[in-house]
């Protein structure tokens, strides 16, 4: 399995083969895309190399994501995670997307417990990922993290919410399963959407929520956009692990993952597949996980 052409004995980052009009995504950008129907694409990434592939491959945004203490760490959850293992991780991306003059959108998740406490915690820790080249934070939750969205923002910090199925809360959820399946649940859900878009995040990440939910959500929402991970294809973007849209992890997929590295030659070429699914609206496939 090649992951990139080999220039030095560790290999290169990919620069030669980006196209030199590739303008920095920002948020104006992601809106754009949004206002004219472009599904917006982001994968997890944790390392250098794997950022500056992701890149080329012309996916936009790039989360690095809480799940390392996953896929990387082989924990049993993301409760484990800290603050500086998300900050090591963040400067990796970075650096590999500096080297590799990469153009994606960098969001970073403020593990467990570090915006728990309060909206002046949040802001501390959320510095230490903008520090280490986050572009935007993301928290998970809705209801008591509304005044730290806001509070956040206005001090110019971007924030990505996220609802649904929140991995850092799988203990007090009973485990990982679909969420909003109940008119009460589902009510719960959009009335925090609401108030996370007036609390100024721009991107929602909703996991596990069923497809005509998420999709409901997703047009109410104006300046906020959604982005799914087993919540249908009618959000205004898509979000998978990477471990797991390469085929490679240590249980199980969901159901709701697709294998892109089948029939591939190369990483590149499975996030190429899985850029161009996501645009055309291939994937997901809503058949498949109408939960
Ligand atoms: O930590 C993570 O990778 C995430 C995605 C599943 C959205 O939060």
């Amino acid at each position: 399995m090649s992951i990139s052409a080999p220039g030095t004995p560790y290999g290169t980052l990919p620069a030669a083969s980006m196209p030199a009009a590739r303008k920095p995504v920002s948020l104006p950008r992601l809106a754009e895309m949004r206002a004219r129907g472009e599904k917006i694409t982001m994968l997890t990434a944790y390392d250098a190399t794997f950022a500056a592939v992701a890149d080329a491959a012309g996916v936009e945004c790039l989360l690095v994501g809480d799940s390392l203490g996953m896929v990387c760490q082989g924990l049993s959850s993301t409760v484990g995670v800290s603050l500086e293992n998300m900050a090591y991780h963040m400067e990796s991306v970075s650096r590999g997307l500096r080297r590799s003059q990469g153009t994606a959108w960098l969001l970073a998740d403020l593990p467990f417990g570090t915006y728990h406490e309060s909206k002046e915690q949040a802001l501390r820790n959320a510095a230490v990922l903008m520090r280490a080249g986050a572009h935007m934070v993301k928290l998970e939750g809705g209801g008591w993290t509304t005044e730290t969205v806001h509070f956040l923002v206005e001090r110019g910090i971007p924030v990505c919410a996220h609802l649904g199925l929140t991995p850092q809360t799988v203990h007090s959820l009973g485990g990982y399963r679909v969420q909003g399946k109940s008119d009460s649940s589902a009510q719960i859900l959009r009335e925090q959407a609401i108030e996370l878009e007036q609390a100024g995040a721009s991107l929602l990440v909703l996991e596990m929520v069923p497809a005509d939910l998420s999709a409901e959500i997703t047009n109410t929402l104006k300046t906020c956009h959604t982005i799914g991970i087993g919540a249908g294809n009618g959000t205004a973007g898509q979000v998978l692990v990477l471990h797991d849209m390469l085929g490679v992890n240590l249980g199980k997929n969901a159901k709701f993952v697709r294998n892109f590295m089948q029939g591939q030659e190369s990483v590149q070429a499975a996030f190429e597949a899985y850029v161009k699914a996501v645009k055309e609206g291939s994937f997901p496939d809503n058949t498949i996980h109408a939960w």
